[in-house]
């Protein structure tokens, strides 16, 4: 049967640990110029509603160094972006592809994709969620904390928006707790604080950034206002101050506690130039990791045999 990986809820705690453990993998044989063919001869659409930088450009180079060739598809240079509906489409792509990744605006978007597919479907990032990013996140706490995540604590600084409802849900995979800074009018949707609740994660939430800080291994932010939200920038800019991560957010914090920011930044706004390019950050070992997470997630959905490899 497919499956599709549209929330970070769509592994379970073995899944992951066995994705993240390919990805370590692939990691160290990419090094060494060994590139496994778990996609051989299979194609992946990669359907874009928004704008990416590391979403596009990892999964593009992924399925190549996997052996496979990715398509990406602009909505408005398909049928879709003249009325062909979602459902059609994805009946049609299921008879050309092995899988599809989409970023969409609308969640229901990549469900209603996911519903009419035969074939796997990722969520790429939509409103809701962003399983790929906590992927690339997960494996980047493991080289820097070693593989016991349940010691650790995870403190969420800003917009409780896509990126934050998946950090919060994987939780409940691999027993760290999340720390959720917000201005109130910005929490995460009840529908996400439910959903963590149910599924056994670990979450608190915090009006003040500095108590959510306190004692955190990592330290996470991401921008004020998320692709789609550009009209509310004003009231966001003002309602976030005071949630910047900069270096006197970070004075109490522990020397070994590390940054995140899922990229991109929005310098001087949710993030400092000090602490982006400072020794806490890990950022560019999360967009790296990226790349390996989702070759690692790939080859999992898809990879039934690798006979064809060239290691
Ligand atoms: N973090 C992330 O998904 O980046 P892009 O928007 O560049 O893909
Ligand atoms: N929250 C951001 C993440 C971008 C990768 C957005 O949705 O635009």
């Amino acid at each position: 049967m497919k499956k599709d990986i549209l929330s970070i809820l769509d592994l379970n705690s073995e899944e992951l640990t066995g994705v993240l453990a390919l990805a370590d993998k692939l990691k160290g044989e990419r090094k060494n110029g060994i590139f496994p063919e778990y996609l051989y001869k299979k194609s992946v659409g990669l359907i874009f509603e928004k704008a990416s930088t590391r979403t596009r450009i990892s999964f593009e180079t992924g399925i190549f160094e996997l052996g496979g060739h990715p398509l990406f598809l602009n909505p408005n240079d398909m049928q879709l972006g003249r009325g062909e509906t979602i459902s059609d489409t994805a009946k049609v792509l299921s008879r050309y592809l092995s899988a599809i990744m989409m970023r969409s605006y609308s969640h229901r978007t990549v469900e209603e994709l996911a519903l009419h597919s035969t074939i796997p479907v990722i969520n790429g990032l939509s409103d809701e969620e962003h399983p790929c990013q906590i992927l690339a996140d997960i494996m980047t706490m493991r080289e820097n904390f070693g593989n016991n995540l349940e010691d650790l604590t995870i403190a969420w600084i800003g917009d409780g928006n896509n990126v934050c409802d998946s950090l919060m849900l994987s939780s409940a995979l691999t027993g760290y707790r999340v720390n959720v800074a917000s201005p109130p009018a910005y929490r995460p949707k009840e529908k996400y604080i439910e959903l963590a609740e149910k599924a056994g994660a670990y979450v608190k939430f915090f009006d003040n950034p500095r108590d959510a800080v306190s004692g955190a291994d990592v330290i996470y932010t991401d921008t004020w206002i998320s692709m789609g939200r550009e009209n509310e920038k004003e009231a966001r800019v003002n309602a976030f101050k005071g949630y910047r991560v900069d270096e006197s957010l970070l004075a109490g914090c522990d020397s070994d506690s590390i940054v995140f920011h899922c990229l991109p930044a929005h310098r001087g706004e949710e993030i400092s130039d000090e602490v982006i390019d400072g020794p806490m950050s890990r950022v560019w070992d999360q967009a790296e990791n990226r790349l390996h997470a989702q070759k690692a997630l790939l080859a999992k959905l898809l990879g039934d045999d690798i006979s064809q490899s060239v290691s």
